[in-house]
Formats: structure tokens, C-alpha cells, sequence
């Protein structure tokens, strides 16, 4: 008998990967296990099912954590976990009820009172909030560089400073879409770490990936996603992922189930439903978005465009996508010429396009990060991270792409 060498892609292992119809009475697809908790056979299952979930034994070879309680672990969640790992190559994955919920709980699953968060700048308002808000309130310290920064400005900020215990990188940026060098921070955490103070490199990819980043192939420990974007992609539902080692992801899980982040079986099974589309989704909206960038830089009331790949990012913004991206997006953000008061005639002029803060879902949404997402920003730290009144940020959808330019070409004729 020849032996089928041939690796499968993603697009193909998502179908059958994690799930066994026979434990389903043969379920072609997987029902929603809608239940909170988990008979045990005896007593001693049970208690050895504890004994895995709470760390207090190690698994044995052949052994698996044993269905406990939905805040622990669910088969949907189970499956979701196994198949979301097919783009990113990773051990293991984690689902949580919200990209925050993953931010959250990943950093805290990390970060001890007197460590330091060094992060790219900007990113989204929340995790921006919590970097710069929250986690001072627990003794974690937190700095930043500016998005697409080198790595002797990254060096820096861990130069001279033992405490820095994380670097997280949002590449791109929310709502700049500039790139961060994650080769670079790899290469910084190695220099720096200890024996006993390793420094872990945590990306927020939900912008291009799973499809056209992998940051945990460029050198990433970790790797999370706002799994209400383009993993969900419908924007019905809200759900994030962190994905890495088996060893740091036994780490994330633990947090996870005592600050009660997992995400509900309906959710996870709407997003495994929702796999099968996310290559062929990603890969259509991308290609209009690539046609809206087209229209808007030849329109004589749009300026400073950013879209990955394009050379008016700059010669630096060009390298770091080359080497770390394999595909452009569907995120466009510019700026239209005029304020406040001229960006809202457009916005308020759309008609197919909806106006409302979210993005990779398959209706195109338009927003204005100053006031929306991140409004929380102080004017100087907007300033610093070059978020101005005049910006937009467009999600494309999969509506027809020349309905959406005739659109936008009226709106900005309202300027
Ligand atoms: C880059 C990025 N990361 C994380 C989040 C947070 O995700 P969620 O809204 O699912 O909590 C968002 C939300 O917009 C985001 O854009």
C-alpha cells in the first residue's frame, strides 16, 4: 500500500481536524453541547480529572483532560480549539468570550506586580485602555514604540531595564494598519531573556491573520485574535483566540477558567461554523478592498492612505510586509482633506457601507477612530500615535465592489 505523503492544506483539514462524528452518533457536523457540566463515570475519574485540569498531576502518556464544566472546557470549544490551529500551525489553542477577554486573560497569565508590557503604539482602544489603565492598577508597568519602530528604538526600552517580561506587537495597528517587526522583538526577548525571566513575544493578529500572517512562524510565543473579525466574520458574535506552545497554553488555560474568559458553545460552534468560509471570505474581501484602495488614491480629497503593501508606507513598512505578510488585507484607513465636520458629512453620507466600529465581517463597515474606537486616547496620545479627526477606517465586505466605490465617491463629494 503507497502512503498518502501529501500534506493537506488548511482549507481542507478544517473539515475533518478535532472533530469524531462517532462520538456524535455520527453527526456529520457537530452538534452544540449546550450544557454546563459533565458526568463523571466514578468518583476516581473525577477526581483525576481535577487533578489534570488544576495542575496538581501531570498527564500520564495516552491520558487527556477529561470533560469537566463548560468554564473549563466543552467539546465545541474543544473543536474550534483544534481546527483554528490549521493556518497558524500551532500546538494549541485557546477560545475566549471576547478578543479582550484573550488580551485579558493571556497577559495576566504572564505578568506578575513589578513586571513591565512593552507594546507597539497604537492599538485598539481596549487593549490600549487596559495596557495604560488596568494593569498599573496591579503593579505591571507598561511603555510603548511607536508602531513599525526599529529595533534599536525597540532595544530602548528594554535596555537597562530586568523587568520587561512581555513585548506585545498589534500588527498591523488598529486604526493605522502600520506593521511591527516581529523578527525583531524575537530577536530582543532572546537577547535579554534570563534563565529564569523569560521574555515572551505576544502578536495581535487579527488584522491580516489567520490567512495572511503567521506570527508564530516569524518567532511569536504567542498569537491572538478578536475572533469576532474575521474568524466569526458575520459580525454576529463576539470571541477571541490565543494560540502557542502546549506548555504556555496550560498557562493561559488556567487563568482562563478561574477568570471565568471562555466563550459559550453556541459562540464557538457558529465560529467553527464559520471556518469553512474564512480563506475564501478573507481572500474576496481583500480583493475589493484592493480595488477601493485604487479609487481613493486617485481622489483628489483623500490623503495619507494606508493599506499593507502599498510603497507610499514607506520603504520600512514595504520591507516588514515583504517578510512578514502574504497577502494585503481588507483594512483601508485615510484621511479626507477638512476636520471633524467634513470626515462626519461622509461618514453620514454612506449608504451600503454601515456605520459602526467592528471589522472583518462580510458587510463592509466604515468608523472614525478618533471619536469611536479610540476615543479613549488622551489628544496627546492620539497625536503620538497619529489618529487625527480626519481619519477613517473602512472594514470591506463582500457587498459588490463598484456599488461600495460609487458610494464612497458620493460621500466624498459632500466634503
Ligand atoms: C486588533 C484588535 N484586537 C482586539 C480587539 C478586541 O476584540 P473584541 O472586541 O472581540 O473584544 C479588537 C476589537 O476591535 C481589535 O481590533
Amino acid at each position: 500500500m503507497t502512503q498518502n505523503k501529501h500534506s493537506v492544506k488548511p482549507q481542507t483539514s478544517i473539515f475533518s481536524k478535532g472533530y469524531d462524528p462517532q462520538r456524535s452518533e455520527g453527526a456529520a457536523v457537530p452538534p452544540v453541547f449546550r450544557t454546563s457540566t459533565f458526568l463523571f463515570k466514578t468518583a476516581e475519574d473525577g477526581k483525576r480529572a481535577f487533578e489534570i485540569a488544576y495542575g496538581l498531576s501531570p498527564m500520564k502518556e495516552g491520558e487527556s483532560p477529561a470533560l469537566i464544566y463548560t468554564r473549563v472546557n466543552n467539546p465545541n470549544t474543544e473543536i474550534l480549539e483544534e481546527k483554528a490551529t490549521c493556518w497558524d500551525g500551532a500546538e494549541e489553542a485557546a477560545v475566549f468570550g471576547s478578543g479582550m477577554g484573550a488580551v485579558s486573560s493571556t497577559c495576566l497569565a504572564f505578568l506578575r506586580p513589578g513586571d513591565t508590557l512593552v507594546f507597539s503604539d497604537p492599538v485598539y482602544g481596549g487593549t490600549e485602555y487596559y495596557f495604560r489603565h488596568m494593569l498599573p492598577l496591579f503593579g505591571i508597568k507598561t511603555k510603548h514604540f511607536p508602531a513599525g519602530a526599529t529595533k534599536a528604538e525597540m532595544e530602548a526600552l528594554l535596555q537597562g531595564d530586568p523587568t520587561v517580561k512581555a513585548i506585545f506587537l498589534e500588527s498591523p495597528a488598529n486604526p493605522t494598519i502600520m506593521l511591527s517587526d516581529i523578527g525583531a522583538a524575537r530577536e530582543l526577548a532572546d537577547q535579554y531573556s534570563t534563565p529564569d525571566h523569560k521574555i515572551l513575544v505576544m502578536v495581535d493578529n487579527t488584522f491580516m491573520g489567520p490567512i495572511f500572517s503567521s506570527p508564530l512562524a516569524l518567532g511569536a510565543d504567542l498569537v491572538i485574535y478578536s475572533a469576532t473579525k474575521f474568524f466569526g466574520g458575520h459580525s454576529d458574535l463576539v470571541a477571541g483566540i490565543t494560540m502557542g506552545s502546549k506548555a504556555l497554553m496550560a498557562q493561559v488555560k488556567v487563568f482562563r477558567t478561574i477568570l471565568g474568559s471562555i466563550a459559550d458553545p453556541d459562540t464557538t460552534w457558529l465560529i467553527h461554523r464559520s471556518l469553512a468560509t474564512l480563506q475564501i471570505r478573507m481572500e474576496k474581501q481583500q480583493a475589493s478592498a484592493v480595488k477601493m484602495v485604487d479609487f481613493l488614491l486617485s481622489h483628489p480629497m483623500v490623503y495619507e492612505l494606508s493599506y499593507p503593501g502599498l510603497p507610499q508606507m514607506g520603504e520600512r513598512q514595504l520591507e516588514l510586509w515583504k517578510k512578514q505578510c502574504t497577502g494585503t488585507g481588507s483594512l483601508i484607513t485615510f484621511k479626507v482633506k477638512g476636520g471633524e465636520a467634513e470626515t462626519f458629512r461622509v461618514l453620514d453620507a454612506i449608504e451600503h457601507m454601515k456605520l459602526a466600529v467592528s471589522l472583518g465581517g462580510v458587510e463592509s463597515l466604515i468608523q472614525h477612530p478618533s471619536t469611536m474606537t479610540h476615543s479613549d486616547m488622551t489628544p496627546a496620545e492620539k497625536a503620538h500615535a497619529g489618529i487625527t479627526v480626519n481619519m477613517i477606517r473602512i472594514s470591506v465586505g463582500l457587498e459588490d465592489v463598484d456599488d461600495l466605490i460609487a458610494d464612497l465617491k458620493q460621500a466624498l463629494a459632500k466634503i
